[in-house]
């Protein structure tokens, strides 16, 4: 394979992250923006052990399912994926996806034929932009080059109002010293947090953002309230600028209540991962009682408010790794375990004490397929899938979210 030579290809598939998959001299390539059935001239552009990366010179048999990007930055901004499929191809990919996953990893065929789609672009309620100069926006795909972006169209409509000020206010005010604003909305209302600003500036920066619910300036609140709040169901919760919450309210809600629709009445359940507890207050109104795990301090204290926050008396927080807190769990009469790794999935020791333990349900919910399926290896030994179900929580990313339900053989 020659890094200066054209090459005619036919793209068979896509791979885990929606590039186009051909062969060139038998030596698979990774073609970025290709769709399957496509034929395509492409160059390569790095050859690895197992694989080389390409991308397309020209489009000599079009997909019916290529689209033009809606977005102007598309091709630029490394924020998306997926623009150039429409959504029906990109809802597809994703099914398709976590099947190949689940029978490459696991040697079996799951049952899923369909994804739950909801919003597809003005989803985000959390964006981080990077500030060079008068330039806002995004990295380029593996570069620190910013594209300048006037809009995100998969950013709440807040952030874009807010975005053309902050916009104009860096380009009014040079030597400003802002590298990173954080955006986050809730119910509506704004939080912005900036890292850095020229002293002489900061009243001014304040003065234009005064309406916002809420400004911190290098971590610190300088206007407003330090939470916003964000109503699920008749809950409210408190979010501050650093805990982790989904980014997509809407799909989140549908998917907490996939979750909550295997629970019964008279459950205990664990709830291993639990952030700052939305999903275990969620848990609470239909479960006897919910014990939640989380190893960082800062949500499982916005965990605790939450709670108070709420009236509510059947749930306990552990601040704990799960891997060192299970084996507590044991004394526990537990019917269900929730959880919610992080992209890096769980640890064999907590399946292996899942494995102990063994309660009769297990809902399992991931951002990554690869690892749902790595750690599902483990826990098969003892339970079999008995509903997959899957959100498209990030639209026009390669990212999906899926809930799995997981029944022991015992019961
Ligand atoms: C995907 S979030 C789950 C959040 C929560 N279920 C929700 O819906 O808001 C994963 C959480 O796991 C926590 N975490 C990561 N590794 C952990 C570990 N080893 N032990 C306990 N918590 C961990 C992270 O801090 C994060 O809050």
């Amino acid at each position: 394979m020659d890094l200066n030579k054209e090459y005619i290809v036919d793209i068979l598939r896509y791979n885990n992250e929606g590039y186009g998959v051909c062969k060139v001299d038998n030596f698979i390539v990774f073609v970025l923006y290709a769709l399957p059935l496509e034929k395509l001239k492409i160059k390569i552009d790095k050859i690895y052990n197992n694989y080389a990366l390409g991308h397309i010179v020209e489009i000599i048999k079009e997909s019916k399912s290529r689209i033009l990007p809606i977005c102007p930055y598309f091709y630029q901004c490394g924020g998306c994926d997926l623009m150039h499929q429409s959504i029906e191809e990109q809802l597809k990919f994703k099914i398709d996806k976590i099947k190949s996953i689940f029978n490459k990893i696991c040697n079996i065929n799951i049952n899923l034929d369909e994804i739950n789609s909801y919003n597809t672009l003005n989803y985000r309620n959390k964006v981080i932009f990077k500030v060079n100069n008068d330039k806002i926006g995004f990295f380029k795909e593996k570069s620190n080059d910013i594209v300048d972006i006037k809009q995100c169209l998969i950013s709440n409509k807040e952030i874009n109002n807010n975005l053309t000020k902050i916009r104009n206010f860096i380009k009014e005010n040079k030597n400003h010293n802002i590298s990173e604003i954080m955006f986050r909305v809730c119910n509506d209302k704004v939080m912005i947090c900036i890292d850095n600003i020229n002293d002489n500036l900061k009243d001014k920066f304040i003065d234009t953002f005064i309406d916002l619910e809420s400004i911190y300036i290098k971590n610190k609140i300088v206007h407003g309230s330090k939470t916003l709040i964000q109503n699920l169901d008749n809950f409210k919760f408190n979010v501050s600028a650093k805990s982790f919450f989904q980014v997509n309210t809407l799909v989140a809600q549908n998917m907490y209540n996939k979750a909550l629709s295997y629970i019964d009445k008279s459950d205990t359940i664990v709830d291993l991962y639990s952030g700052t507890g939305t999903l275990t207050i969620l848990l609470s109104k239909k479960a006897k009682k919910v014990i939640g795990v989380e190893v960082v301090k800062e949500a499982v204290r916005d965990a605790k408010e939450n709670l108070i926050l709420n009236k509510i008396e059947n749930v306990e927080f552990i601040c704990s790794k799960v891997e060192n807190a299970i084996g507590i769990l044991r004394k526990e009469n537990i019917d269900a375990i929730i959880m919610d790794p992080p992209r890096s999935g769980s640890d064999k020791k907590t399946l292996k004490s899942i494995l102990e333990i063994c309660p009769d349900k297990i809902v399992y919910i991931s951002c990554n397929p690869i690892t749902l399926a790595r750690d599902y290896n483990i826990l098969k030994e003892k339970y079999n899938i008995k509903e997959i179900t899957a959100f498209d929580m990030f639209p026009n990313t390669y990212h999906v979210e899926c809930v799995c339900f997981l029944e022991s053989r015992k019961s």
